[in-house]
């Protein structure tokens, strides 16, 4: 593989658990961007919304994005799902190597995220409609941010990470063809 290749989706879309088994198979590094953030800033995701806001998340975001353009080595890259909102991430996901949209079903994420308290956008009384709401207006950014789209719903880790990169396949031999 020559591309990095860069997971993006909404929260439970498995970026992380695909990110490690695509990672492990192409045996390149796993790069997620909000362990980046939670470096730099030296605090949990949650404590940064809490203590600094949303809108400073979203600066360290852009932050740790611009670091990962400078670096060299081939890695797979796991992304918060809020990171592509932003147009000019968009740009920058483009050119850092093959986006991939893991898309998943709110149910799933309900289900997925059951319990879960490290994500400060679903901490209220109404998640079910935000979720839904979320990924209703956040589809179709993910969409044209992305180079595949890959569905998640009842498939495991290791199916999906297959799935991406039989598709990455297809397409190099097309990009070949035309050559
Ligand atoms: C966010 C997704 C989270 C994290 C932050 C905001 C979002 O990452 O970056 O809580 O806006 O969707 P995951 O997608 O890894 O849960």
């Amino acid at each position: 593989m020559e591309r990095n290749v860069i997971l993006i989706g909404y929260m439970g879309a498995g970026k992380t658990s695909v990110g490690q088994c695509l990672a492990q198979c192409l045996e390149k590094r796993l790069v997620d961007t909000d362990q980046l953030i939670e470096e730099k800033a030296g605090m949990e995701i949650s404590r940064i919304f809490a203590e600094l806001g949303e809108g400073e998340f979203r600066k360290l975001e852009v932050e740790v994005l611009n670091e990962l353009m400078d670096q060299t080595e081939t890695v797979v890259i796991s992304t918060g799902g809020g990171l592509p909102l932003r147009p000019e991430n968009r740009e920058h996901l483009k050119r850092l190597g093959e986006v991939v949209y893991l898309q998943v079903r709110p149910e799933t994420v309900l289900k997925r995220l059951q319990g879960d308290t490290t994500r400060p956008l679903l901490r209220c009384s109404c998640v079910e409609e935000r979720v839904n709401q979320m990924i209703l207006e956040r589809g179709p950014i993910y969409e044209q941010a992305a180079d595949q789209t890959v569905s998640t719903d009842g498939k495991t880790p290791k199916e999906i990470a297959e799935e991406i990169q039989q598709n990455m396949t297809v397409q190099d031999g097309k990009a070949g063809e035309n050559k």
